[in-house]
């Protein structure tokens, strides 16, 4: 066996990973990658059919993107955010703010004018390390800004059957994969679930099955979106609407790759903004897929906070919510108030 696997043995534990299955055979080592081949230490190819799980979307050793980073490594690897600003975290703010706002302008957003932003749907961006704590992110945000609003004192949270928001206790108390939640149930907060909008295996869909995407020729009355419906009218009849309705826009990923029927998400943000629930979308999955996305399938409401994490290849890990102007009026108050959004990482805007 070759020396990285022996240590690789002896010493990491690797993540949902049967570890008895692991040390019965060498791993493979990976020790370089280029565009999307993956190379181990005895020289064997592989394809990274999946990016490294959509992290990788530009290709490995891209020299573009290792050009800015060894850029910046040359000017700071990292300060503190907490008190500090820096270059990079300040640009990249002004320009996911641009691009979460598509078609309005407003200021100072950075060198490019189609950076420019002036009125915004999004107007803060809080940055994290990874898709989990940036999850935990919005939770906290929407679980101070349901308090403080009056809203509810005890937050509760909705989101769709099947859901994977991530691995710490706050994501995995949102989700509902049964098999990776059940071992830590006692640790867990309680969240609700409503259906997921899955045409191909929906019980409503009255359409004989075919040979396409169920999406195109379904038969239904949405009641997907009635279920929703229900569900919000329910918890407010209980005097506590919910906090934030949780959920991966168009695709749910470790749920089975379910697409959504363009449509669903526009209706159940109307339904959750008549409520005045906040909608946090998490997309872990490359922007691309958003492009591709009838416009009639996004949600236009002003009570979104958007989760994104490094899915676009800045090979570093790094994450960012970006949330609405009436969460950043709520959510901090002044000095005296304590009203200050205790959270934050180290590595937290970290310039590389
Ligand atoms: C929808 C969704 N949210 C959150 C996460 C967690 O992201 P991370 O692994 O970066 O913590 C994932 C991971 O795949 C995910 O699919």
């Amino acid at each position: 066996m070759h020396r990285l696997a022996q240590l690789d043995h002896r010493y990491v534990w690797h993540p949902f990973t049967q570890m008895r299955d692991w040390l019965r055979q060498e791993p493979i080592v990976i020790v370089a990658g280029r565009g999307a081949v993956l190379q181990d230490v005895h020289g064997r190819e592989y394809l990274d059919a999946n990016a490294s799980i959509w992290t990788n979307l530009h290709g490995h050793n891209h020299p573009r993107i290792n050009a800015a980073i060894r850029a910046q490594l040359r000017r700071l690897a990292h300060c503190s955010a907490l008190g500090l600003a820096n270059e990079p975290a300040s640009l990249l703010a002004a320009q996911l703010v641009a691009l979460a706002n598509p078609g309005r302008r407003a200021k100072g957003a950075g060198r490019s004018p189609k950076f420019e932003v002036r009125s915004s749907k999004f107007e803060k961006v809080f940055f994290s390390d990874d898709g989990s704590t940036a999850v935990e992110v919005a939770l906290k945000l929407a679980y101070e800004y349901a308090r403080r609003t009056g809203l509810a004192a005890k937050p509760r949270f909705l989101s769709l059957a099947g859901a994977y928001h991530g691995d710490t206790v706050g994501a995995v108390s949102l989700g509902h994969i049964d098999l990776f939640h059940r071992a830590y149930r006692g640790l867990l907060f309680p969240s609700d679930q409503v259906m997921a909008p899955y045409c191909y295996r929906c019980p409503y869909n009255r359409a004989p099955p075919e040979r396409q995407d169920a999406r195109e020729y379904r038969r239904c009355r949405w009641e997907c979106v009635d279920q929703v419906a229900r569900r919000l009218e329910r918890q407010r009849r209980r005097g506590t609407p919910y906090a934030a309705f949780v959920f991966e826009p168009l695709m749910q990923g470790a749920a089975g790759m379910i697409p959504q029927p363009a449509g669903w998400l526009a209706r159940v943000a109307e339904l959750a903004r008549h409520e005045g629930t906040l909608l946090v979308a998490d997309e872990v999955r490359p922007p691309g897929d958003e492009r591709a996305a009838p416009a009639s399938s996004q949600p236009k409401a002003s009570n979104l906070t958007s989760v994104r994490r490094q899915g676009t290849n800045w090979r570093l890990s790094a994450a960012a919510a970006t949330s609405p102007p009436a969460v950043f009026r709520r959510v901090p108050g002044e000095y005296a108030e304590f009203k200050t959004f205790f959270h934050g990482h180290s590595y937290t805007a970290n310039p590389l």
